[in-house]
């Protein structure tokens, strides 16, 4: 009866290694590819020459609009229903807003009420994220707008990290086939 080849480590075999860096490298793109596709869109509202470019913008339910005051002058985006307000932007200053809730948000400059803006909020093609801020009571139905700014989704730095991890394996993988020869 022949005897087994005495095994050379105790450690896992390359090749299990190797395997569990790939399933690791595939998961965490996974996750970085589903973490940032749900992440929303960013859109710009130029405000120059005492009107806000475009005056009227369409979007989807979770991405995030920025205001850029160009003129040397001071300009608010101003929600007509209460539900933002930018403040006084002076030149170069932004503005920025996430929507959670579809709709049409008008809005105007405070000391120039003649700007007017729209922001038409569409309900997104894909689930909408459960997190937006409850109406507050007594609040006449203002529209629901997270005020923060947008949060990272925490599937991308996991999936970074699980990539990462398998980089490392791989190198190990490598650095021990090197050794051994
Ligand atoms: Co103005």
């Amino acid at each position: 009866m022949p005897a087994l080849p005495r095994p050379t480590s105790t450690l896992l075999p390359h090749r299990a290694l190797a395997a569990i860096a790939v399933v690791l490298a595939l998961l965490g793109g996974f996750l970085v590819a589903t973490g940032s596709a749900r992440a929303g869109t960013s859109h710009l509202v130029e405000i120059e020459g005492f009107a806000f470019a475009p005056a009227t913008l369409t979007i989807q339910v979770g991405d995030t609009v920025t205001w850029t005051n160009l003129d040397d002058v001071e300009h608010t985006a101003t929600s007509t229903a209460g539900a933002f307000d930018s403040g006084l932007l002076a030149q170069g200053e932004s503005y920025s807003l996430t929507f959670t809730a579809a709709g049409t948000y008008d809005y105007l400059c405070t000391p120039h009420p003649l700007m007017t803006g729209r922001i038409v909020v569409e309900a997104a093609s894909a689930p909408a994220p459960a997190a937006s801020q409850a109406a507050p009571a007594g609040g006449g139905g203002l529209p629901d707008v997270a005020m923060e700014p947008p949060t990272a989704d925490p599937r991308v730095p996991l999936g970074i990290a699980l990539v990462v991890l398998a980089a490392v394996l791989a190198a190990t993988v490598i650095w021990r086939s090197r050794r051994a020869d």
